[in-house]
């Protein structure tokens, strides 16, 4: 049980005036030491502080912009964009921990039902998953949400670091659950190529804005910055993460794994949240800023991460499981690539790119139908309720 007095207990000795030596380092530094005020209350002079010349009007929403603006960032409205706030809100409706999901049946199914390929399968997904929201947390957390400088563009970006947070959880739960080797489905990431190929894919594409002195009044740095975050909404979560559940959805279409699929479910609802938030900033960016994306650059992106995902891909699949195979998971990675290359106005990199899982977006509008979390029905229904892409 938690102790919420701990933070309160009192010093057990009395509280000394801070001494005059306070401010001397310990390693041998010096700094200026403290010296406490002595001047008598009744004798200062306090002068009002000169009112700042940007307290003088109101924030006005044409003042916010999504990088670069100098409104008061700590005034959430008058919304400039509101629809980050619906954002914001439809994100709380999806809320979850995955302690509420049973997982009983699961371990009977891996340890006991799953071929060693489907083995193969499900660790490889889940070693990549691991590895990859880790870096989506700290990229949104590091790289973007302290860029933005409109207050409703940051507060959904601090919503989605915390739901990477809560994936990261689900997958250690999923390992925790089925007694996977720990130290092992982590550290793969490192030694298989095809899985390591994607995520130093992304460790490049997202390094430079990583920095915070990446400098967004320079017009290239912009032009990059406004690439890698597309990069990283259309395709590291709208199709890696979108399209990388699948062969475990394939598993739980058969009745296996259906509670580490369910998890996914959940994570997948958010992820098109993500995805969708993710590119509609990058839109807005591009019409504030009137910038356009270079299509080679665009066209070398498609390029580079479908090679990415087919290694990859040839790897976890490399024997093809019952209702599923690489070649599906390919065919589907491009469908879905199209999607979202619409879904910014570009061109579609792979026209005519068949829909060959029709199954993969009614995973996103899961209902809960039976016998899950009863005390919570109401609000899962509400969540259920609502279209998600
Ligand atoms: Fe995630
Ligand atoms: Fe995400």
């Amino acid at each position: 049980m938690l102790n919420f007095e701990d933070s309160f207990t009192p010093a057990a000795t009395p509280m000394m005036p801070p001494s005059p030596l306070a401010g001397l380092e310990k390693g041998g530094l010096r700094l200026q030491p403290v010296v406490p005020s002595v001047t008598p209350l009744a004798t200062a002079t306090i002068a009002p502080a000169p009112a700042p010349a940007s307290a003088a009007r109101s924030v006005r929403a044409d003042d916010k912009r999504v990088v670069n603006g100098q409104a008061d960032i700590n005034q959430l409205a008058p919304f400039k964009y509101p629809w980050a706030w619906e954002y914001f809100l439809k994100a709380n409706r999806n809320h979850w921990t995955p302690l509420e999901i049973n997982m009983a049946q699961d371990v009977h199914d891996y340890h006991h039902k799953l071929t060693p390929a489907e083995r193969h399968v499900f660790e490889n997904v889940l070693a990549y998953l691991t590895t990859s929201d880790i870096l989506a947390m700290r990229n949104i957390g590091l790289a973007v949400m302290e860029k933005m400088s409109a207050p409703e563009l940051q507060i959904y970006q601090a919503r989605q670091v915390y739901e990477e947070a809560l994936h990261t959880w689900t997958y250690q739960h999923c390992i925790e659950t089925l007694n996977l080797d720990q130290a092992e489905i982590y550290n793969r990431y490192r030694v298989v190529p095809e899985i390591n190929g994607k995520i130093q894919l992304a460790n490049r594409r997202l390094e430079r804005i990583l920095r915070s002195d990446f400098d967004l009044t320079n017009r290239d740095n912009l032009h990059e910055f406004a690439l890698s975050y597309l990069f990283f909404a259309a395709v590291f979560e709208g199709c890696w993460f979108y399209n990388g559940f699948s062969p475990i959805f394939a598993l739980q279409r058969r009745g296996l794994m259906k509670g580490a699929a369910e998890q996914l479910q959940y994570i997948m609802r958010d992820e098109v949240l993500h995805c969708g938030f993710g590119m509609r900033v990058v839109r807005q960016l591009l019409q504030e800023e009137g910038l356009e994306l270079d299509p080679d650059a665009i066209a070398a992106m498609w390029q580079e991460c479908e090679a990415a995902e087919t290694a990859y891909a040839s790897f976890v699949l490399r024997e093809p499981i019952l209702g599923y195979s690489a070649d599906l998971h390919i065919a589907q990675f491009r469908h879905i690539a199209n999607r979202r290359a619409r879904q910014i106005g570009l061109a579609e990199p792979y026209p005519g790119a068949p829909n060959v899982l029709p199954w993969l977006d009614e995973q996103v509008n899961l209902r809960k139908e039976k016998n899950f979390f009863e005390t919570r029905v109401t609000e899962y229904q509400t969540g259920g309720a609502l279209a998600w892409d």
